[in-house]
């Protein structure tokens, strides 16, 4: 298990495996990084991105993070820019050609490892996306030290670790690999490791955990990434508190929240009283341990004295913005009674909507202040209250933000 194996495996298996042609048709969004997001977990929604805004990613591979950053950057008409680091020349040429394909300019490409970017020479940064790469370092508090050293005033973290309990399965499949076929060269892994896969029998662990799937949906390369690794670990949640804590950084939310939330999964009221007093962190554990599907963490971390301040906070001058929903088509289909739900890896998650959500939805355009929505609801319904509004707001607020799709932002 050396840097070398690391290296090597990435050179010869650039992950995930991306398809420079495929820009012309879409653009893979997800997260950490997106604007809003980022705006709400570490900036308490007030930056503004059409100023400079410096990032910097962390172990890019293929480009996900970099092209969806740059390609926020550019649109909202940002002088902001983006700094692609990995040590794979690999992952970086095609990383490359995708920003070619998009006429992107606002990323910069270095092909260097996290541990030297203290001595690279590259500045301070605002935002540092890091996405499934501290798991595969040696060292990952030393990887985290050197990011976190880099940031700017005010300036946090997105970032991805491996679940422990998600990924039931993988380290034993790792392990006879390792056994079988350690020192060989990438290629002759996979050969050996296609075929240890075919004869496992239906009582292998891997084998029982349907939401482990990239060896059989994500071509070689998610073959290789998932159980052919010469180096990775899984977190539960305490353990990554712990590592934020070795680099003074908080965590300030973890994504989807509703996964993180023990009334998603309950309605006991003697397990919530008693999880109640619990701190989010705790409880957001405890899901872990319930839940047991979790394959990944994606949270935001920010140093931790500013913690207090990094996740907006909703009052009258806030503005909220809809992510990856359609807020006329939500408001026409929406019905009182309605409740948002999702399937996420095997659990139906629900949350319930207030009378308001259509009338509130269809008035979101990210411009709107709460303040302004509330007027204009309050041109057709003059009895509505600024109290009996907010607490609609915030009704609505934690059931769309439990899913990803609401944000706030500062007027
Ligand atoms: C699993 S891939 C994740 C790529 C990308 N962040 C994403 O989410 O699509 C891990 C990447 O980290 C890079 N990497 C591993 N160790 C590194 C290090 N010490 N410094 C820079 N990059 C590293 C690898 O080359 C690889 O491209």
């Amino acid at each position: 298990m050396t840097d070398d194996q690391v290296t090597d495996q990435y050179e010869s298996f650039p992950y995930p495996a991306r398809d420079p042609a495929d820009e012309k048709s879409r653009l893979i969004i997800g997260s950490p990084s997106n604007l809003l997001e980022l705006n709400h977990y570490v900036f308490g929604g007030r930056r503004r991105f059409d100023q400079s805004f410096r990032t910097l990613v962390a172990g890019g591979g293929t480009g996900d993070a970099a092209i969806m950053l740059a390609q926020q950057l550019a649109d909202t008409g940002s002088a902001g820019e983006v700094v692609y680091v990995d040590l794979s020349q690999a992952s970086r040429k095609i990383a490359e050609q995708r920003a070619a394909m998009r006429g992107l300019t606002n990323i910069r490409f270095e092909t260097l490892s996290i541990l030297a970017l203290p001595d690279a020479g590259l500045g301070e940064f605002d935002y540092i996306d890091c996405c499934g790469v501290l798991h595969h370092l040696a060292e990952p508090e030393a990887g985290l030290s050197a990011l976190a050293a880099l940031l700017s005033d005010g300036g946090g973290m997105g970032l991805m670790l491996y679940g422990e309990l998600g990924r039931t399965g993988v380290y034993p499949v790792q392990e006879m690999m390792h056994v079988l076929a350690g020192d060989d060269k990438p290629a002759d892994r996979l050969a050996l490791g296609k075929r240890l896969i075919a004869a496992l029998p239906d009582t292998n662990w891997l084998k029982r955990n349907p939401f482990v799937g990239d060896h059989l949906s994500g071509g070689d390369a998610g073959l290789f990434d998932l159980l052919l690794h010469s180096r990775d670990r899984a977190y539960r949640i305490p353990e990554i508190v712990a590592l934020m804590e070795s680099a003074g950084l908080a965590i300030t939310g973890f994504i989807e929240p509703v996964r993180y939330d023990p009334a998603s999964y309950s309605n006991d009221p003697q397990i919530l009283k008693r999880l109640a007093d619990f701190s989010a962190l705790e409880r957001a554990a405890f899901c872990e341990l319930l839940a047991g599907n979790m394959r990944t963490h994606v949270f935001y971390a920010v140093p931790k004295d500013r913690a207090a301040g990094a996740v907006a906070m909703m009052s009258d001058d806030s503005v909220p913005c809809l992510r990856d929903l359609d807020g006329a088509a939500f408001a026409k289909s929406y019905k009182p009674g309605t409740a948002m739900s999702a399937e996420m890896d095997g659990i139906k998650f629900r949350r319930q909507l207030p009378p308001l959500a259509g009338a509130i939805v269809s008035r979101i355009n990210g411009e709107s202040s709460l303040q302004e929505i509330r007027q204009s609801l309050q041109s057709t319904n003059p009895s509505l209250e600024r109290d009996a509004f907010m607490r609609q707001f915030s009704e609505l607020f934690d059931a769309l933000n439990a899913f990803g799709k609401l944000y706030l932002s500062a007027s």
